[in-house]
C-alpha cells in the first residue's frame, strides 16, 4: 500500500513539526517569563536601596538644553541633579558623544541608575521616511514596519533608546496640523499600523543593541481637538471614545508597546494627564499594560491652566493618582511629590509602582549592564551611512505617493521627451521634502537629501533638457516670477509644477483655519496652463489641502506629501513609470473647509441626503456638496483593475463561525501594478445606529499586466462587532451588507449576509 505508506509518513511528519513548534513557544515562554522574573527580582533589589527622593528623580525627565516643543526651563545645575539621582531621563539629546556624557554623570549617581534618553524619532533618524500620514497611504503593513525598524535601528546606533512613536491618534479634521504624524481617520486601518509601526521600533526584543522603546501616543483623542485646534479640549462619547479612537492604542499595547504619552487635552472636562479612567482604568487595568505612562510636554503643570489643579502641587497629585508615571518638563513631581507623601496624600505605593515601570524597562534595555550601550561611534557611523537605507526609503516614499487625477493617461511620462520644465518653490529646496519632526543632527548637512530636482536629473537620459524657474514662493502674493516661469514652460513638451505648504506648516500648533494652497501658485498654475502645455502638478504637503482649480483644471495630479530624504528620486520613479503608484487616501480630502469634520464611516442620518441636488429637509449643506473632493481610500494606478466572482462561503454565519470571502481581481490595463482592494461592512439594523460602511479588512496585492488572482478575507465575530448601548462589546444577529471597493466610493461588487444564533 505505497500510498497509504506516503500518507501516514507525511502524517507523522507533520505532527512531529507541530509537536516541535509547540515545544519551542512553550520553552520561549518560560525563558521569558523566567527572565521577566529575573528583572523583577533586580528592579526590587535597586527599590530597596532608593531613598524617596531618588525614587522620585526616577519620574523626572528634562530636555537638553536645545530643541523644544514647550517652554523650556534652563536650569544651571541639571547635571548636579543628575548627580544626586534626581532625574531619570533626558530627551532631546543628540549623537553618541553628548549622550555618552550625560549618562557618564547619572552614573557618578549613588546607585548608579543610567538615564533613558527619548526623541521624537517618527519618521526617521538621519535617513527621513515619508511622513507617518503619507506611509499611512501606502497601506503597506511591512514597508511601514521596516521604515520604523530601520529608524530605530540608527537612532539606537546613535545613543538613543525611547522613541515618542508611532502617535496613533485618529485624526478627523486637517485643520489640525498633527494629522501629518498619524495614520489618518480610519480605525480599522490605523489599529493595524499602529501594530505594524511597534513591532518595527521593537524589533525582536528590547536589549537587542538596534531597538528602541516605542511610546503610543497621544492617550487619548487628541486627534479630536474641537475645531480641529491643537491643544483644545474634546469632548466625545464614550462610544465614540471606545469604539473609534481607543482600538489603536489597543493595538499598540497587542504589539507590545513599552511606553505611553498622555495627552494636553481635557477628554470631557478631565485632563488626560490626570485622567485616571484612561491610564489606570483602561490602560493599566483593563488592558493590564505593565510598561510606564509619560505625561506629555509640561502637560502635569497645564493641569493648572486647565483649571483642574490649583497650583504644582494639586497637579502633582492629580497626574500621579491618575497613572502618569514620568513627568516631562513640568517638575511638578520633584518639587511636590515629597510633600504630598510626607501629607500622606500619595502613598509611597503608588510611587513604587511608577518606579518599578520605569527601572524595569531600564533593565530590559539592558543599560544597568551597560549604561553605554546605545554609544558606539563605530556602529553609529555604520547605521547613518547604510545604502541600504536610503533605498527602502526611496521606496516607501513611491509608495507613498497618490495619483489624483490623470487626464489622458499623461502620466507615465516617457523618457524621451525632448524638453521639460521644471516649475514651483519645492523644486530645489533639500529640507522642504524632510516635513516637520525631522532632526536636525550636528555635524551632519543636508546634502544626502535627494531634491526633486536632482531626483529627475537622475532620471533623465542625455538628450533630454530639464528647465527651471522657481515661479513664487511659497507664501505671499509676489508674481514676479510667473513671467519666466511661463516663458520657460512655452518652450517644453511638459510641465511638472510642485507646489504645496513649507515643511512647518503641518505639524504641531500648525493648525490652519484655510488649509488652501497657500500664496499664489494656484495663480501661477492657471498661467501655466494658459500656455496649452500638460501640467503635471505635485502637492507637497502634511494634510489634505482643498485645490479645487487645480483638481478641476491640472492635467494630472500626484499628492506627494512631504516623502523624506528620497523625495526627489521617488517622485521621478512615479513620474517616469519605474513605479507604479499604488497609494490610496488613508484621509478624506474636503471640498471646502465647511465640510469639516468629514470621514466615510459617518452614520446614515433619519434623513440621510444621497446627492447634491436634493436638499428638502434633508442632512445637506444649502450652499455646499456634502461629498468630499476625494473619498478615503481614493487613489489611481497607471493601469486598471476588474472586480469580479465576489463569493461568500455562505449567506449565514453563526456567531461563533465565519464567512470566506473570495473576490477575483484582474489587471485590465497595460502596465504591472498594485491595488489596495478594500472591503467595507455595513450592519443594516443595530440596537444604535451603526456607519454606513466601515473598512474591516484589505489586501494590496501585486498583479502583472493581464494577470487575474483570486484574493480571500474572513469574516469572523470580531469584524462585526460594536460597542452597544451598556458599551458591551457585541456582535447582533441580523444582515450585513459586505462591498468591495477600490476607495470607499468607488464600490465595484457587494454581497450581504446575515449573522444568526
Ligand atoms: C508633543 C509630543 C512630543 C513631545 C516631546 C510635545 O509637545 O506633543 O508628541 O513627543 O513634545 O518632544
Amino acid at each position: 500500500m505505497p500510498f497509504k505508506h506516503s500518507f501516514y509518513n507525511l502524517f507523522m511528519k507533520k505532527m512531529v513539526i507541530r509537536i516541535l513548534v509547540l515545544f519551542t513557544v512553550l520553552l520561549q515562554f518560560k525563558m521569558l517569563t523566567a527572565q521577566q522574573r529575573a528583572i523583577d527580582k533586580k528592579v526590587d533589589s535597586v527599590l530597596r536601596l532608593m531613598t524617596l527622593e531618588e525614587k522620585i528623580g526616577q519620574l523626572n525627565q528634562y530636555n537638553d538644553d536645545w530643541r523644544a516643543t514647550g517652554p523650556v526651563t534652563v536650569d544651571n545645575d541639571k547635571a548636579n541633579q543628575i548627580r544626586k539621582g534626581q532625574v531619570g531621563s533626558l530627551l532631546n539629546v543628540l549623537g553618541t558623544e553628548r549622550i555618552k556624557s550625560w549618562q557618564m554623570i547619572a552614573i557618578q549617581s549613588r546607585l548608579k541608575i543610567p538615564l533613558l534618553f527619548g526623541q521624537d524619532v517618527i519618521h526617521g533618524y538621519k535617513t527621513t521616511f515619508p511622513i507617518p500620514i503619507a506611509e499611512a497611504a501606502s497601506w503597506d503593513l511591512d514597508a511601514m514596519e521596516l521604515s520604523a525598524r530601520i529608524a530605530a535601528t540608527e537612532a539606537s546606533a546613535a545613543g538613543i533608546n525611547w522613541t515618542f512613536a508611532p502617535m496613533v491618534d485618529i485624526a478627523r479634521d486637517p485643520r489640525w496640523g498633527r494629522v501629518m504624524e498619524g495614520a489618518g481617520e480610519d480605525t480599522y486601518l490605523g489599529s493595524k499600523i499602529a501594530f505594524a509601526r511597534v513591532k518595527g521600533f521593537q524589533g525582536n526584543k528590547l536589549g537587542d543593541t538596534n531597538t528602541v522603546m516605542a511610546c503610543a501616543k497621544h492617550f487619548a483623542a487628541y486627534g479630536a481637538a474641537i475645531g480641529g485646534r491643537d491643544y483644545n479640549s474634546v469632548d466625545m462619547s464614550d462610544r465614540l471614545l471606545w469604539e473609534v479612537y481607543l482600538p489603536p492604542f489597543k493595538a499598540a499595547v497587542d504589539a507590545g508597546v513599552a511606553t505611553f504619552m498622555n495627552a494636553f487635552n481635557d477628554l470631557n472636562g478631565v485632563p488626560a494627564t490626570g485622567n485616571k479612567y484612561l491610564q489606570r482604568d483602561i490602560l493599566k487595568g483593563k488592558w493590564g499594560f505593565k510598561g510606564f505612562v509619560v505625561s506629555d510636554w509640561g502637560s502635569v503643570g497645564e493641569m493648572i491652566n486647565h483649571g483642574t489643579a490649583k497650583n504644582g502641587y494639586e497637579a502633582a497629585l492629580s497626574a500621579i493618582t491618575a497613572g502618569s508615571d514620568m513627568d516631562m518638563e513640568s517638575r511638578c513631581y520633584k518639587k511636590n511629590l515629597v510633600q504630598l507623601v510626607k501629607d500622606k496624600k500619595v502613598p509611597v505605593t503608588l510611587i513604587d509602582d511608577a518606579v518599578k515601570r520605569i527601572l524595569k524597562k531600564k533593565f530590559e534595555l539592558g543599560l544597568f549592564d551597560d549604561p553605554f550601550k546605545f554609544c558606539n561611534t563605530g556602529r553609529e557611523q555604520a547605521a547613518l551611512n547604510n545604502p541600504a537605507h536610503a533605498k527602502a526609503a526611496r521606496e516607501i516614499a513611491a509608495k507613498s505617493i497618490v495619483l489624483l487625477k490623470n487626464s489622458n493617461n499623461l502620466l507615465p511620462l516617457a523618457k524621451n521627451l525632448k524638453t521639460i520644465a521644471f516649475i514651483g518653490p519645492l523644486v530645489k529646496p533639500l529640507k522642504q521634502n524632510k516635513g516637520f519632526w525631522d532632526i536636525d543632527i550636528p555635524g551632519i548637512d543636508s546634502n544626502f537629501i535627494v531634491s526633486q530636482w536632482k531626483g529627475l536629473q537622475n532620471k533623465i537620459g542625455a538628450n533630454t533638457t530639464l528647465l527651471y524657474a522657481k515661479g513664487c514662493d511659497i507664501e505671499g502674493n509676489n508674481r514676479e516670477g510667473f513671467a519666466e516661469a511661463v516663458e520657460i514652460a512655452k518652450q517644453a513638451d511638459v510641465v511638472i509644477l510642485s507646489i504645496g505648504e513649507r515643511r512647518d506648516m503641518s505639524g504641531e500648533a500648525k493648525s490652519r483655519s484655510n488649509i488652501n494652497i497657500p500664496g499664489v501658485q494656484e495663480d501661477l498654475l492657471k498661467e501655466l496652463l494658459a500656455t496649452g502645455k500638460p501640467v503635471v502638478v505635485l502637492i507637497n504637503a502634511g494634510r489634505p489641502l482643498v485645490f479645487n482649480y487645480t483638481a478641476d483644471n491640472a492635467s494630472a495630479i500626484l499628492y506627494t506629501w512631504w516623502l523624506g530624504s528620497e523625495a526627489g528620486n521617488a517622485i521621478a520613479d512615479v513620474l517616469f513609470g519605474d513605479y507604479n503608484p499604488s497609494a490610496k487616501l488613508p484621509m478624506s480630502f474636503p471640498l471646502s473647509v465647511g465640510q469639516i469634520p468629514i470621514y466615510y464611516s459617518h452614520f446614515n442620518t433619519g434623513r440621510p441626503a444621497t446627492s447634491d441636488d436634493k436638499h428638502h429637509y434633508n442632512s445637506s449643506y444649502n450652499d455646499l456638496s456634502i461629498f468630499p473632493k476625494y473619498e478615503f481610500g481614493y487613489g489611481l494606478s497607471y493601469t486598471s483593475f476588474h472586480y469580479s466572482n465576489l463569493q461568500l462561503s455562505k449567506k449565514k454565519m453563526k456567531i461563533q463561525d465565519q464567512v470566506e470571502v473570495s473576490v477575483t481581481i484582474s489587471n485590465t490595463g497595460k502596465y504591472d501594478g498594485e491595488e489596495i482592494v478594500q472591503l467595507y461592512i455595513r450592519d443594516k439594523v443595530g440596537s444604535i445606529a451603526r456607519p454606513v460602511k466601515e473598512l474591516k479588512d484589505f489586501s494590496k496585492i501585486k498583479l502583472n499586466a493581464g494577470e487575474s488572482k483570486t484574493i480571500k478575507f474572513v469574516i469572523n465575530k470580531e469584524k462585526l462587532s460594536f460597542y452597544n448601548q451598556q458599551l458591551q462589546w457585541v456582535a447582533e444577529p441580523g444582515d450585513f451588507e459586505l462591498t468591495i471597493g477600490a476607495s470607499s466610493k468607488d464600490i465595484r461588487l457587494k454581497e450581504e449576509f446575515e449573522l444568526v444564533k
